[in-house]
């Protein structure tokens, strides 16, 4: 499905988040990496624009991005290209669940609108927390599911459940994946939800950041110096 879409998912991003997107990513990076040197590993790269927002973190030395998708990463390859960024990230394919690193390896990792997508979130996350070194942190940029019974909560899931696949017949000409998009989210867990699963894959979760009435997170974890 992604390699379907990969030619218009930066667009759709751009539209669905009202342009908000690449400054969930900044703020999710800074949060990530700040005070922390070395390398770091952006899970589900996609079209690469986590991966670029750390790599312009001054105290990231370098980025891997990670996806399955091949055509994903031809697009970020393509954007690496264009902002002069071939040196600072390089890009591999692979998956999620069983990441090609050695443990203690990264000072952070990331994964933005990518946990809803694996079959199994908790190994994914373990997988992060293991190739992230003692004291270093893994965030999670999410959709997630609104809680509670205020009215937002009750309309959102509606709005986003007719609008979206009509923004992705019209922008993207692919009806079936904007459609599974937003049924992805209402089967998906709330930012509490994310928070107790990367605590139980090993993290302590350190800060959470709603965005967007509530409808996205971001939630930073940090690896404990010491094994528990
Ligand atoms: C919604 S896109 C997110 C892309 C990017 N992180 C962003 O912030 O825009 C989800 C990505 O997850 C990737 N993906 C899905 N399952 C995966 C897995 N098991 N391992 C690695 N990548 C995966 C897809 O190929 C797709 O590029």
């Amino acid at each position: 499905m992604f390699g379907r879409i990969s030619a218009r998912y930066d667009l759709l991003n751009t539209v669905m988040s009202g342009g908000r997107h690449h400054a969930w990513r900044r703020t999710a990076s800074r949060l990530a990496t700040d005070g922390l040197e070395g390398a770091a590993l952006d899970v589900a790269a996609g079209t690469g624009d986590f991966a670029i927002s750390l790599a312009l973190r001054p105290s990231v030395s370098h980025v891997v991005g990670l996806d399955s998708t091949d055509a994903m990463l031809d697009r970020a390859w393509s954007k690496l290209r264009r902002g002069g960024l071939t040196r600072s990230v390089s890009l591999v394919l692979g998956d999620a669940h069983h990441l090609p690193f050695p443990d203690d390896h990264f000072a952070a990792a990331t994964v933005g609108f990518g946990i809803r997508n694996f079959a199994d979130v908790g190994r994914a996350l373990r997988e992060m927390a293991r190739v992230v070194r003692p004291g270093g942190r893994v965030a999670a940029l999410e959709i997630v599911r609104l809680t509670g019974r205020s009215p937002l909560s009750l309309v959102f899931p509606v709005y986003f459940r007719r609008v979206t696949p009509l923004l992705g017949t019209a922008l993207a000409g692919d009806r079936a994946a904007y459609t599974y998009l937003p049924e992805s989210v209402e089967k998906f867990h709330s930012a509490e939800e994310v928070g107790a699963m990367m605590e139980e894959a090993g993290l302590k979760i350190i800060d959470v950041r709603k965005r967007a009435l509530g409808s996205v997170a971001i939630l930073v974890g940090e690896r404990p110096r010491t094994r528990q």
